[in-house]
Formats: C-alpha cells, sequence, structure tokens
C-alpha cells in the first residue's frame, strides 16, 4: 500500500456504503403502527458507531479481492449472489431485469400483478432478489447478501441495547435519554423483539442455512452472556462462595461456531476447594466468557458469516472469525475500563454503572488479585455502603485500570495477527486501523 493512501481516511473506501445502510434499514424496520414505528427508530436516529456493519462489509470488500478459481469452497451461494437480477429503475413506469444475457421489461403493474396489495404494504414482502444494491460503479465487491448481513447485525445489536438498557436501568444512550427511559419498559421490550423478528425475516431470506445458523447462535450467544451476569446476581445471595472456594469454573470457549452448544446454568460442583490463585483464574475465565457471549460472538459470527457468503476456503473463513473473536473481547475489555474512567456524559450513557449493578469486570478482578478480602464484596456485589468506594480506591491502588488496558491489548494484538491472514488491501488496513481504535476510543 502506498503511504500516500494510508494518509487518507481509511474508513472512506466504504462511506458510501455506510450512508445506504441507514436507508436500508429504515426499510426493513416499518410497521403499520406509528408509536412502533418511532421506538424501533429510536436509537437508529442517534449516532452510533455503527462497529459492526462496518466490520461486515470491510471483511466483505477484503474477501472480494480473493481469484474466483481460489474460492474453493463448497457454496453454490456465491454464484447464486451474482445470479440474482438486479433492478434498475430506467424511468418511472419501467423496471428492467436483468438476468445473465436476458432483458424482461415490466411495468409496475405486471410486477405487482399477483401480490396481495396489502403484502405490498410491508417493506419485507419485496422479492427476494430485491437485495439492497448500489450502482455498479461503487459497488466493491461487496455482494447484495452480505450487505444485507450488514444491516442485519446492525438491527440485532441494536435490538440488545434496548434490551440491555431495561436490564440495566439505564436512563440515557447515546447522549439522548434510552428507550426505556423515554417511552417505558414495555414499548422498549417490544420494539426489541420487532427488531429482531424483521432482522430473522431478512436472515431467512439470505438463503443461507449456515449464515441463519451462525447468526441465529449469536441471538442466543447474547441472552447466555446476559444471563451469566444475571446468574450471578442469584447465586451471589449465597454470600460465602467466593471465600469458601465455590468460585465456578467456566465452560470452555465456543470454539465451534456453527454449532449450537450448550452454555447452560452451571451447577457448582461441590468438591472444588479452590485457592485464591484458582478463583482468579475462575473468575477471570468466567469473566471472558461472558464477554464473548454478550459481545463477542456477534461480532466473531457476522464475521464469519461475511467470509461464508464470499465462498472463500475454511482456513479464511476462520481467521475472519478469530479476527472478530479477538476485536470483540478486546472491545467488551475497553467497554468496561470506559466504565471506570469516563464521564457519562462524555460517554453518552451511564458511567460507573458496573459496580452499582454489582458486576465485577476485569479492573476490579485485578484489585482482587492482589487484595484478597476484596472476594467478599465481589460476592455480596458491592452492597454494602461504602463497598463502591473502596472497590474503586483499590482497583486504583493495584493499577487495575492499566493492567485491563493490557489486557484488551492482547487482543487487539491477536486481532491484528488474525488480519495478516488476509488478502493486503486497502479494507485490510481499514480494518487495522479499525481495530487500533477500538483499544483508544473514549466512547
Ligand atoms: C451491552 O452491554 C449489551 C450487550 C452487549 C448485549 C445485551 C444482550 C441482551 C440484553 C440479550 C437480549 C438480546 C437480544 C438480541 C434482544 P453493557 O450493558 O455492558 O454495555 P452498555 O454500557 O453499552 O450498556
Ligand atoms: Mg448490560
Ligand atoms: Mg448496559
Amino acid at each position: 500500500i502506498e503511504p500516500t493512501v494510508r494518509l487518507n481516511d481509511p474508513l472512506s473506501i466504504v462511506s458510501h456504503e455506510m450512508s445506504h445502510l441507514a436507508k436500508n434499514i429504515a426499510s426493513l424496520i416499518g410497521s403499520g403502527h406509528s408509536t412502533l414505528n418511532k421506538v424501533a427508530a429510536y436509537y437508529f436516529e442517534s449516532d452510533g458507531k455503527k462497529l459492526r456493519p462496518l466490520i461486515v462489509l470491510l471483511i466483505s470488500r477484503c474477501l472480494s479481492v480473493i481469484d474466483e478459481s481460489e474460492r474453493t469452497r463448497l457454496n453454490p451461494d456465491y454464484m447464486d449472489s451474482y445470479d440474482q437480477p438486479s433492478y434498475k429503475g430506467t424511468n418511472s413506469s419501467i423496471l428492467t431485469i436483468t438476468k445473465g444475457d436476458v432483458n424482461t421489461s415490466l411495468s409496475p403493474l405486471n410486477i405487482l400483478h399477483g401480490m396481495n396489495p396489502k403484502l405490498i404494504l410491508d417493506p419485507l414482502s419485496k422479492p427476494l432478489n430485491q437485495l439492497p444494491n448500489i450502482d455498479q460503479s461503487s459497488n466493491l465487491g461487496i455482494l447484495p447478501k452480505q450487505r444485507r448481513l450488514a444491516e442485519i447485525i446492525e438491527l440485532i445489536h441494536t435490538a440488545s441495547l434496548l434490551h440491555d438498557d431495561v436490564i440495566d436501568f439505564s436512563d440515557s444512550r447515546r447522549g439522548r435519554p434510552s428507550g426505556n427511559y423515554a417511552f417505558s419498559n414495555k414499548m422498549a421490550v417490544l420494539a426489541g423483539d420487532f427488531l429482531l423478528a424483521r432482522a430473522s425475516v431478512a436472515l431467512a431470506r439470505i438463503r443461507n442455512p449456515e449464515v441463519i445458523e451462525l447468526i441465529s447462535t449469536a441471538i442466543a450467544n447474547l441472552v447466555e452472556g446476559e444471563f451469566m451476569q444475571l446468574k450471578n446476581t442469584v447465586l451471589n445471595k449465597n454470600e460465602n462462595m467466593l471465600d469458601s472456594g465455590k468460585y465456578l469454573p467456566p465452560q470452555k470457549y465456543d470454539k465451534v461456531p456453527v454449532k449450537l452448544q450448550n452454555h447452560g446454568v452451571q451447577i457448582p460442583n461441590e468438591n472444588l476447594n479452590l485457592d485464591h490463585r484458582d478463583n482468579i483464574l475462575a473468575a477471570f475465565e468466567y469473566y471472558l466468557h461472558k464477554s464473548y457471549l454478550k459481545t463477542a460472538s456477534l461480532m466473531s459470527k457476522s464475521c464469519r458469516a461475511s467470509a461464508v457468503l464470499s465462498g472463500v476456503n475454511e482456513k479464511l473463513i476462520d481467521h475472519c472469525y478469530e479476527f472478530g473473536r479477538n476485536l470483540g473481547l478486546c472491545f467488551q475489555i475497553v467497554d468496561d475500563v470506559l466504565d471506570y474512567t469516563i464521564a457519562a456524559d462524555q460517554l453518552g450513557k451511564p458511567a460507573g454503572a458496573d459496580l452499582k449493578l454489582g458486576l465485577a469486570t476485569a479492573p476490579v478482578l485485578y484489585a482482587w488479585q492482589e487484595e484478597p478480602a476484596l472476594g467478599k464484596l465481589i460476592a455480596r456485589k458491592f452492597n454494602q455502603p461504602g463497598d463502591i468506594e473502596r472497590a474503586i480506591e483499590s482497583v486504583m491502588r493495584h493499577n487495575g485500570i492499566e493492567k485491563s488496558k493490557q489486557l484488551a491489548e492482547k487482543y487487539r494484538n491477536l486481532a491484528l495477527e488474525n488480519l495478516k491472514k488476509l488478502p493486503e488491501s486497502e479494507s485490510r488496513y481499514a480494518l487495522e486501523f479499525i481495530t487500533n481504535s477500538v483499544l483508544t476510543r473514549t466512547k
């Protein structure tokens, strides 16, 4: 890559794509109910980072340079996507449908003929082949299905934020009142469900069972990750849990992403009698596993799905998955650090929320490593007067923030290593840029 290219905004290569994202998402979330429309569209109105779709689009573009002959994976989908008729408006009344060499002109009446007029009001009643498309000059090798995947991931992520803000009793998000605060818990939950449902329809219409399975598993993982946090709430009623050495060993990472796996509630092993060091190790493994489920799973599986749709070989698909996993873990650890270090007005959401919610994230786990007595406070979820202040003081004294940043840096480096396995290109450089900014971000 020429140094001059590096001086440009690395994200500019997909800015055209990103500008279409909001419009395409809007076309997926319309309903027949005006209030539902308002709540469902609410989080899309404020500027989110749009990190997940950005990554999907850049991975898609990065893999598009791979020669067709090297797309050895038995995946009819790759050809399928190119084979789809593209609808091009020629004038206001006629559409030309191009499939291969055959051109057919249809009037709108012909197109509507045979369709249930009621369905026409539903944006999703459009035929599958009306996947989002952008004029050919700026197509960038990104397939319509990959573009749709990027939109679906943002829908799912937004649905999870609506639900998360209910669970976390949040009152703000992206510098505005949060959905639950602005519209009520009930509406926020229903709007989240609605976004999830629309994402599911769009996902089914990608017509790729492997992609459907991946993304559905990621949704299940989001819930499992949240449950691991809730589960602490329930188990910590036993205040002696940590002191008696019954800290729960986590299950192994979900390294086989395609298969549905049981990350269900774990039963404490009565025979476990762990010492402090083992407790710390178990706690960190639990924390990282939870972070994988609640954050890294959606990122890694969407990267994987993007690679599956491009039809590249299994090895490359794995590198894309690992990249998303490491980036996601880095992202969540940084998120947990920012909860300690950045003020709410800059974050656009509540700060210092984790300790108030009783959550022990990386900074406090590092403090606990140096100060075993902190185990009691963690076990009782910092619910006694002065617990939160004592935990913060201990985090500062034992450099919990710096150590957490180093942990995030470790995953950033792993993600950068994964990227080296992808074809060298402008989009790979953009992915490297994003990976570095995840570590240094302040919101
Ligand atoms: C933000 O974490 C929340 C998540 C990463 C996932 C939330 C998932 C659910 C609520 C499960 C339901 C899922 C769906 C798809 C409806 P955080 O609270 O640590 O971050 P924050 O500071 O941004 O709130
Ligand atoms: Mg939460
Ligand atoms: Mg939250």
